[in-house]
């Protein structure tokens, strides 16, 4: 039975609330599947809170879903406020928009996620638009482990890093790119969770059925109006190789769309720096130094060097 009368409510993460500002919401803990009152509109999260809660490692918060536009424009008046530091801002944006992401996962209704994948793609746009040191920070903050979320925003920050760098400046070009990385593995909500999360080698049947992957995201992504052609090539051509021999349509160069090959390689430079439960997460260096040297011929060599200036070269 449902507990909580039917009311729906969204994460947020503690490290988007401010110490001492007011919040213009109800803020609830989750207990024993029972949303409780933590907070109501109009109160601050005191710093010692703050640090109470750090210090538990509980830092998931939820809000009714009513308020969602009252804590979109509390992050949005964060990020634009002199009070932050481009550090903190990058930081924020990214904790706001963490839980956001797991729903685009989570959520059975895939064209609000495409619809609300709108919204954080931006906030990361104008942000780098507004800040000149936002890359950085915000590729600093990469979080190195493997949660399909995590790895998805992450592949986005790195894309639209990329991007810049290869030249892209309008903004719904970027907005593409974003929205394209962000759900460039999609098609992975039809591959069965056992195949997704096994240690260690897949069979040859595993693979296969892994592999079919890109094709599930260009199938779920077809099922709706409106989705640019740049947003279906990422989800559909992020495993094609420079030289053709990757899948699922062995494509080669310029075939492969623009947009689906930076995220060919932000995708792989992304797994090779993560810690996965198999393999030691490697440093930045190492990777793009595997990623010219044995696995030279997989990816556009011109982005594989706009990639070490975005990497290495930004201050
Ligand atoms: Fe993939
Ligand atoms: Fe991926």
């Amino acid at each position: 039975m449902d507990q909580n009368g039917g009311q729906k409510y969204f994460k947020i993460r503690l490290a988007s609330m401010h110490p001492n500002r007011k919040v213009a919401f109800d803020v609830f803990i989750l207990i024993n599947g029972r949303y409780v009152l933590y907070m109501r509109s109009g109160a601050t999260f005191e710093g010692e809170k703050l640090e109470h809660f750090k210090s538990k490692r509980a830092d998931v918060f939820f809000v009714k879903e009513e308020d969602r536009a009252a804590y979109k424009t509390y992050i949005r008046d964060r990020i634009g406020d002199d009070e932050h530091s481009p550090e903190e801002k990058a930081l924020i944006l990214k904790e706001s928009s963490f839980s956001l992401v797991e729903e685009l996962f989570e959520n059975p209704k895939i064209d609000q996620a495409l619809e609300e994948s709108k919204s954080v793609i931006s906030n990361f746009v104008d942000f780098i638009d507004a800040e000149p040191t936002a890359v950085a920070n915000l590729i600093g903050l990469s979080s190195h482990d493997f949660y399909t979320y995590n790895h998805s925003l992450d592949v986005a920050v790195y894309s639209l890093g990329l991007a810049l760098k290869a030249g892209y400046k309008n903004k719904n070009d970027l907005m593409e790119i974003g929205r394209g990385a962000l759900f460039h593995d999609v098609g992975k909500r039809k591959v069965s969770v056992e195949i997704i999360c096994k240690k260690g080698g897949l069979d040859d049947n595993e693979w296969a059925q892994m592999k079919r992957h890109p094709l599930y995201g260009l199938q779920i992504l077809n099922e709706f109006q409106g989705i640019p052609d740049g947003v279906k090539a990422c989800v559909f051509e992020h495993h094609e190789n420079h030289i053709g021999n990757g899948y699922p349509q062995g494509l080669k160069g310029s075939e492969i769309h623009p947009m689906a090959r930076i995220v060919a390689l932000t995708d792989t430079y992304d797994a090779l720096t993560t810690k996965r439960s198999y393999n030691d997460p490697m440093s930045p260096s190492d990777a793009l130094t595997l990623m010219k040297e044995k696995l030279a011929g997989r990816f556009d060599p011109d982005l594989l060097k706009a990639m070490y200036s975005v990497l290495f070269k930004l201050k």
